[in-house]
């Protein structure tokens, strides 16, 4: 009999976080490694933008477009059965105009993302997050360090660094929890900050490089392998070296190739002894 698998969900989040039970975040952008990731039991899969350096090859986010996230929106979301999946909306898919920032959202819900997630807490922000939750669309937050805001931020830079500075997130934080938003990742913030600010909301935070107090973490899939071929920042703790593995293997692949030793017997397709001898006969 098929198991019955009761999928992650935004009330789930509330829950755990009620329940002082830490919520697992990774970020997946294609069909098997979202299986996987699933099956180990990780809380909420992230489709994020981030796969335009992991994947794409771009030094930041700001490229990556809607038609992106789409198609690796719908490779993950194939894979998995429990985990929730929540995809970002890319810079300049929601800064525009309601209207098409309830379009861009709809296509990445269509393509099996079930929240989306999206950067700052200006005005017109709060809105858009007031907007697409009343039109049934679930929406993540995310302050502190928001890499979309690259080139006005100037770098890749610690926030809340103050008293004055923490507060002011604080207050993002809660416009973002008044307008609707089930959970916040908090970025690159200090960990008493992140503290604070967690402790002062009623839906879960998501750390990334924002300490141990947070009601969850999250951390980008190819930093955790080892596979990323860029920096790594010091928030995360890398479990595998997938890079060497990739490099080792496809060295003796190459090797294996080169000096016949590859394919053999056991990787070949064999003709029945029948076949094999007409072809042996041929122009005899
Ligand atoms: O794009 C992404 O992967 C993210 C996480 C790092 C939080 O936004």
């Amino acid at each position: 009999m098929n198991e019955i698998i009761k999928p992650v969900t935004a009330e789930s989040f509330q829950k755990m976080k009620r329940n002082n039970e830490k919520i697992t975040m990774l970020t997946a952008y294609d069909c098997s490694t979202a299986k996987y990731i699933d099956e180990c039991g990780i809380d909420s899969i992230l489709v994020g933008d981030s796969l335009g350096m992991t994947i794409l090859g771009y030094d930041t986010t700001i490229n990556v477009t809607v038609e992106d996230m789409v198609t690796f929106t719908k490779a993950v979301s194939r894979g998995v059965k429990r985990a929730l999946v929540i995809a970002d909306m890319p810079f300049l898919s929601y800064q525009t105009s309601l209207e098409e920032t309830v379009i861009n959202a709809g296509k990445l819900i269509r393509a099996g993302a079930k929240a989306i997630k999206l950067e700052g807490a200006s005005d017109f922000i709060l809105k858009e997050i007031n907007h697409l939750t009343k039109a049934g669309i679930s929406v993540v937050g995310h302050l502190g360090f928001t890499p979309q805001y690259i080139n006005t931020i100037g770098g890749y830079f610690i926030q809340g660094k103050s008293y004055e500075k923490t507060m002011a997130l604080l207050d993002a934080a809660k416009k973002l929890e008044e307008n609707g938003v089930f959970s916040i990742v908090l970025e690159m913030v200090p960990e008493e900050s992140a503290k604070f600010i967690s402790e002062n909301l009623s839906v879960p935070t998501i750390g990334i490089g924002a300490g141990a107090y947070c009601d969850g973490q999250v951390l980008v899939i190819d930093d955790i392998l080892g596979k990323y071929a860029g920096n790594i920042p010091k928030f995360v703790k890398q479990y595998a070296n997938l890079k060497d593995i990739i490099k080792e293997s496809v060295s003796n692949y190459n090797n294996d190739v080169k000096s016949g030793n590859f394919p053999s017997e056991q990787h070949s397709f064999k003709l029945t002894e029948e076949e094999r001898n007409k072809l042996d006969s041929y122009g005899i």
